[in-house]
C-alpha cells in the first residue's frame, strides 16, 4: 500500500511565497525582460523586501485572490546592492555564480532569484565530483531508445536543456565540485546558447536553441576545490557575485530568532527561547567567526566557518529541547555544548579554542557582571578544560 502525503518538509520558493510572486506581477507592471514573469526591481523587492512599507495596488490592477495592500518581507539580509547586481546580470542573459562561505546563503539567494525571475527554482542539478555531462546537457531513456532508436521522445533533457526550451533560470550548485572537464560542458551551451544533439541529425530535435530568458545561477563554496580552479573560458562565462556573512549583530540575531522560530512552527512545537539567549549565541558566533569579539578583544578563530546556517541549527535545536523537555535545564546551560559540537567540526582539537573564548571573552564579561554571560562563565566545566 503507498500512503500519499500533500505536507512538504520544505516548500520550494515558488510555492512558498507565491501569493507575494503574484502581488508583486501585478504591483509592478513596467517592462520585463524576455521571458521574466517580474519587473527587475520587483524581484529585488520580493528578495530584499520592501523595507516595512505597505505596497498598495492601484484601483485598476486589483484582482480577486489578491490583496489590495502587502508588506513584502526580507527573506535575504544583506546589501541590497548585492541583489540589483545579480538581477542585473540575469537580466543581461549572463551566467551568476554566487561564491562565499559555507552557510551565508548562496543556494538560497539562488533559489529565490529563479522562483522570482521565471517561477520555478525546480531546474537544478546538484555539482557532486561524480556529476557527469550528461547530467548538464542529456540522457537517453534507454527503453525507448532500444525499442525505436534515437527520437525526441527518448531523449531525457538535464533540467538545463528543460530551461533553454522554456527560457527559464536553471540552477547549478556546488559547480567547483564537479570535475573540470565536466564543468567546461557548460562553456559552448552558454556561448552558443544551443546544445546539439547529433544522435538525431536531421531532425527537428538535432538542435535546441535556447529560448529568451535562458541563463543560469552557479554557487560554489570557497572551502570546495578553488573557484580559482574553474578553466578561464567558464569563469569569463559568469558574472561573480561574493556573498559574505551579516555584518549586523541585531540583524543576524533576528534573522536566527526568525527561522528557529519557523523551524519549530513547523513541527507544530512553540519557540520560546528568550531574546537575550539569542544574542549571546549570535554573539558568540560572530566573535568566534571574526577573530574579534565586540568589544575588539582578540579571539582565537576556529576552522570551521561559524555560519549563520549554524547558528540557526543550534538555536533550533535550543528550542527544540526546551519544548520537548520542558523545566529539566535552563536552555542557556545547553549553549556550551552546542558551540563545541560547532567549533570542533573541521578539526576537534578546536575544542581549545573556545576553551580560550571562554577564558577570554566570556571571563571578562562576566567579571562586568552581565548575569548571563556570568551564568556561562560558570558553565566552563562543559567544554571540558
Ligand atoms: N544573509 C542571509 N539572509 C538570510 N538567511 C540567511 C543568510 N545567511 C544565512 N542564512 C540562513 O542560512 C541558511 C542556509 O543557507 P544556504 O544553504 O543557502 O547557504 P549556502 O551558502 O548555500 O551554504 P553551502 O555553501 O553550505 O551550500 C538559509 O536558509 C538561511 O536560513
Ligand atoms: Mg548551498
Amino acid at each position: 500500500m503507498t500512503t500519499t502525503t500533500t505536507a512538504r518538509q520544505v516548500d520550494p520558493a515558488e510555492h512558498a511565497y507565491a501569493g507575494e510572486l503574484a502581488f508583486l506581477a501585478a504591483y509592478d507592471g513596467g517592462p520585463r525582460p524576455p521571458g521574466w514573469r517580474l519587473t527587475p526591481r520587483a524581484v529585488v523587492t520580493f528578495i530584499t523586501g520592501s523595507d516595512g512599507r505597505e505596497l498598495e495596488l492601484a484601483k485598476e490592477d486589483r484582482r480577486d485572490g489578491l490583496p489590495n495592500k502587502l508588506v513584502v518581507p526580507a527573506k535575504f539580509v544583506g546589501e541590497r546592492a548585492l541583489v540589483e547586481r545579480c538581477v542585473v546580470t540575469l537580466a543581461g542573459e549572463r551566467g551568476l555564480l554566487l561564491v562565499g562561505e559555507p552557510g551565508t546563503a548562496k543556494s538560497m539567494l539562488s533559489e529565490l532569484l529563479s522562483a522570482a525571475v521565471c517561477g520555478s527554482s525546480e531546474l537544478v542539478v546538484q555539482g557532486t565530483a561524480g556529476t557527469t555531462e550528461d547530467q548538464l546537457r542529456y540522457g537517453w531513456n534507454y527503453a525507448l531508445l532500444l525499442a525505436h532508436g534515437p527520437s525526441s521522445e527518448a531523449l531525457v533533457p538535464s533540467p538545463i536543456l528543460s530551461a533553454m526550451r522554456t527560457g527559464a533560470v536553471a540552477r547549478v550548485e556546488e559547480i567547483t565540485r564537479c570535475l573540470p572537464e565536466v564543468q567546461d560542458a557548460l562553456v559552448s551551451l552558454l556561448s552558443d546558447r544551443r546544445i546539439a544533439v547529433p544522435e538525431l541529425a536531421g531532425t527537428d530535435g538535432a538542435t535546441v536553441h535556447a529560448a529568451p530568458g535562458f541563463t543560469l545561477i552557479a554557487t560554489a563554496n570557497l572551502r570546495d576545490r578553488g573557484v580559482s580552479e574553474m578553466s578561464a573560458a567558464l569563469k569569463r562565462r559568469f558574472n561573480f557575485e561574493t556573498v559574505g556573512p551579516i555584518g549586523d549583530l541585531a540583524a543576524e540575531t533576528a534573522l536566527v530568532g526568525e527561522r528557529a522560530r519557523a523551524a519549530l512552527e513547523r513541527v507544530k512545537a512553540p519557540f520560546a527561547v528568550d531574546d537575550a539567549v539569542l544574542e549571546a549565541l549570535v554573539t558568540a558566533f560572530r566573535d568566534l567567526r571574526e577573530g574579534r569579539s565586540v568589544e575588539g578583544w582578540d579571539v582565537e578563530r576556529p576552522s570551521t566557518v561559524m555560519s549563520t546556517a549554524e547558528a540557526v541549527a543550534v538555536a533550533t535545536s535550543l528550542g527544540l529541547a526546551q519544548a520537548y523537555f520542558p523545566g529539566d535545564r535552563d536552555v542557556l546551560s545547553l549553549l556550551p555544548g552546542h558551540l563545541l559540537g560547532v567549533v570542533r567540526k573541521d578539526d576537534p582539537a578546536d575544542g581549545a579554542k573556545l576553551l580560550g573564548y571562554w577564558d577570554g571573552a566570556v571571563r571578562r564579561r562576566a567579571e562586568d557582571g552581565a548575569r548571563l554571560w556570568r551564568r556561562l562563565w560558570e558553565l566552563r566545566d562543559v567544554l571540558g578544560g
